[in-house]
């Protein structure tokens, strides 16, 4: 490992999940967001064990690995929405207008990576951007459906939000693919 990779590894910590920090009061929510941060976590060992270099076979992988963040996010913010609409939350425009900024940035950097020259400087700049946004964005923004979760009407909703939750484990399927691959 050279120097820069070691730095490296210092500089990036596995996100952690911390019920008290981030738990929304819609469980379904919380496992969405689990997810991401294994997806994330993916991604931060794919550089940390430096396997994204030149080798065309590593790229395609990270790419696909956005590819489907990408596709996950999508759907979670979907879910989300709904619940912040449904509930007349106050920041529910704020949520939405957030959502849309990220997938503009978010696009951006998959366009570089997937159809200009790859590099592993604009990966790690999208990977740093990724993990600081999606946690400031819980803590600020999404955290605020707590209030939702004990008003009158939402009943349904958080009975949903249970069965949807057992549907666990997308990322480390996703990711043990990799790993045979
Ligand atoms: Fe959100
Ligand atoms: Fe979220």
């Amino acid at each position: 490992m050279n120097k820069k990779d070691a730095l490296l590894r210092n500089a990036m910590p596995l996100l952690q999940w911390d019920e008290q920090k981030y738990a929304t009061g819609f469980a379904h929510i919380d496992e969405q967001h689990r997810e991401l941060f294994d997806g994330l976590n993916g991604l931060t060992l794919f550089l940390q064990n430096s396997l994204v270099t030149d080798d065309d076979e590593n790229q395609g992988k990270v790419i696909e690995l956005l590819y489907f963040l990408g596709e996950y996010a999508m759907k979670h913010f979907r879910d989300e929405e709904e619940i912040f609409a449904q509930c007349g939350h106050p920041m529910a425009l704020v949520n939405k207008e957030a959502h849309q900024a990220f997938f503009e940035k978010f696009l951006e950097y998959n366009d570089n990576l997937a159809h200009a020259v790859f590099s592993r400087d604009i990966l790690m700049q999208l990977h740093i951007f990724l993990n600081l946004w999606l946690v400031n964005h819980i803590v600020k923004i999404d955290t605020g459906l707590r209030e939702c979760a004990g008003k009158p009407g939402m009943e349904t909703f958080l009975q949903n939000s249970r069965l949807q939750a057992r549907k666990q484990g997308v990322f480390s399927k996703f990711l043990a693919l990799f790993a045979r691959k």
